[in-house]
């Protein structure tokens, strides 16, 4: 298969040059990968029982506390409040994640199909890249049926961040392809990590349960389509074009573990949540942990790839994104 665009000649001189070569291996895991989501997929009003008894959304719901992983869960502060603030607040903060999630789907699923335009089709990544957009719309629609259950202000991502969003990632698909891909990991990684905690720690509402594992189990071909295709792209680019991703990718993955991972200002004010408690909570030694740990995967490919030369890993320790028990590779530490 080829990797090739109709717009490559324009696109080669400012963006990632894919390179013009037959790849068995990409073929087959986009061959695999299709099968799978045929084999297994799921929709959101089908295989979601929304009216079950016990799937009520109420905010009194004491089932809807904060999980461990979130970083006011584990204050003084929360730990306070009276049960029913504990509940409201819970639910508030899944049904804020879940909004920021529908709104970075969207932004995906807009990249994949301004990718998708430009490929031949009949090839194994054009069905592919559909499949993922099928899928995300089906994420898209379970997350924000949630929201609305939840009846409460539930605010996504910053407008600034939005509109960033909007103008410069998903041009980012057609004109660097491979920076669009760590966007997405950047995204998807942390999420993941910290739902499947969850799944293994157990969530007490089980139409959360339920979400979560649809989500965790689609998810998981959709870093792998990303994996590899930065796996095949990233050693086949020219020298300054990888010593600028070195600082580049850094930067992206320590801004989206912020956004995915973070306590957000919309969440904290309005509910009284003091400012220097969520400061302390974010430094907490396993907040520190846990946000090195989310962008372990990527970060092993960075350093596989060889993105993360010496000079490049102050930037990662800066961003807090280095130690962790993912980094496991030699010279990594
Ligand atoms: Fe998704
Ligand atoms: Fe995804």
């Amino acid at each position: 298969m080829s990797f090739a665009t109709r717009s490559e000649p324009v696109w080669r001189a400012i963006g990632d040059a894919e390179p013009h070569r037959s790849d068995r291996t990409f073929e087959e895991l986009c061959r695999r990968l299709n099968r799978q989501s045929v084999d297994k997929h799921f929709d959101a009003y089908e295989d979601v029982d929304w009216d079950a008894p016990d799937h009520d959304v109420r905010s009194d719901d004491p089932r809807w506390e904060l999980a461990d992983f979130d970083p006011v869960a584990t204050t003084e502060w929360y730990r306070s409040q009276p049960a029913q603030d504990r509940a409201r607040l819970g639910l508030q903060r899944v049904a804020m994640t879940m909004r920021t999630g529908w709104e970075f789907e969207n932004v995906l699923q807009r990249g994949l199909l301004a990718r998708a335009f430009w490929l031949r089709e009949g090839g194994p990544e054009f069905r592919y890249l559909h499949h993922e957009v099928v899928e995300e719309s089906q994420h898209t629609m379970m997350f924000q049926e949630l929201v609305h259950r939840a009846a409460m202000p539930a605010p996504g991502m910053p407008a600034l961040v939005k509109h960033a969003a909007e103008r410069l990632v998903v041009p980012l698909a057609r004109r660097s392809p491979v920076l669009f891909f760590f966007f997405v990991l950047g995204g998807e990684e942390p999420i993941d990590v910290v739902q499947r905690r969850r799944l293994r720690a157990g969530i007490a509402h089980p139409l959360l349960e339920r979400i979560i594992r649809i989500h965790v189990t689609e998810e998981a071909r959709h870093r792998s389509f990303a994996k590899h295709y930065l796996e095949h792209q990233v050693p086949h680019l020219r020298p300054l074009r990888r010593g600028a991703l070195a600082i580049v990718v850094p930067l992206l993955l320590g801004t989206m573990v912020r956004l995915m991972l973070g306590t957000p200002r919309s969440f904290s004010r309005p509910n009284g949540v003091p400012r220097a408690v969520v400061r302390a909570a974010w430094r907490a030694p396993e907040q520190r942990a846990l946000r090195a740990d989310s962008v372990a995967g990527v970060r092993r490919l960075c350093v596989q790839t060889g993105l993360v030369p010496r000079w490049a890993r102050p930037v990662w320790r800066a961003l807090g994104i280095w130690a962790g028990p993912g980094v496991d590779g030699p010279g990594c530490r």
